[in-house]
């Protein structure tokens, strides 16, 4: 299965790509994790990351082509994988076709604008392995450390109630449009998140055709 995972931030995709990786074993592409490792590393690329990000901006389409078309090039995504967080704007799907990598399904994951803010306000993540958490909705059973690791968890740098509502923004503007484009391929399928995380699990599964 190659996967595309679309939706605003605080959807769930991150969410709903880890319980996709464990139950298909093919692993996740997140745009987002792989620049925020790049932010705690210090390296160019992060410095550059770091500036649209905490603005809740997207890093210029060129920046982050590259290191999916790298990431591609793996010998492990041959037998199939997850992207989540690209493509974000319609030059980066076009780019992602220009590739020649046949996509499978794109999955668009529907919340609405005011359930953002709550679910991102809760959120926290793993400092060493980036799993994610929320306060109330998917708390580890550790308490403030992760269950995978033990590392300390923390609220991301661009959660914050401005920030959000800027990301919100950009993702109506420059990402929604990206559904018509691949609606068009007849690969587009919409799954609705729920309050419950185990109910979107099921909306998802029954979108991919996967019950
Ligand atoms: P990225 O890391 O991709 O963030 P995002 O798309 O904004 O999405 P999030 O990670 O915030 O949310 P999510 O949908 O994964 O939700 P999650 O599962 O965590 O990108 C960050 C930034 O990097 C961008 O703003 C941009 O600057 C840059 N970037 C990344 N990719 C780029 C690209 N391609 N081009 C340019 N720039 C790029 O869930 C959220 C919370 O809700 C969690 O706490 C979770 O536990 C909880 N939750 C999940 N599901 C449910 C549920 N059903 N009920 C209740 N709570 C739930």
């Amino acid at each position: 299965m190659k996967l595309i995972l679309l939706g605003p931030p605080g959807a769930g995709k991150g969410t709903q790509a880890e319980i996709l990786s464990k139950r298909l074993g093919i692993d996740t592409i997140s745009t987002g994790v792989m620049l925020r490792a790049a932010i705690r590393e210090g390296t160019e690329l992060g410095k550059l990351a770091e500036t649209y990000i905490n603005d809740g901006k997207l890093v210029p389409d060129e920046v982050v082509v590259g290191i999916v078309k790298e990431r591609l090039q793996q010998e492990d995504c041959k037998k199939g994988f997850i992207l989540d967080g690209f493509p974000r704007t319609t030059a980066q799907a076009e780019a992602l076709t220009a590739t020649g990598v046949e996509i499978d399904k794109v999955l668009s994951l529907e919340v609405a604008d005011e359930k953002i803010v709550e679910r991102l306000s809760g959120r926290r993540e793993c400092k060493a392995c980036g799993t994610p958490y929320h306060v109330v909705f998917k708390p580890s059973s550790k308490g403030d450390v992760c269950d995978a690791c033990g590392g300390e968890l923390i609220q991301r740098a661009d959660d914050n109630e401005e920030t959000v509502r800027n990301r919100i923004c950009v993702y109506h503007e420059q990402t929604e449009p990206i559904k018509e484009y691949y609606e068009k391929t007849g690969k587009l399928v919409i799954a609705y998140g729920q309050e419950e995380l185990e109910d979107t699990t099921k909306a998802v599964s029954k979108a991919l055709g996967l019950e």
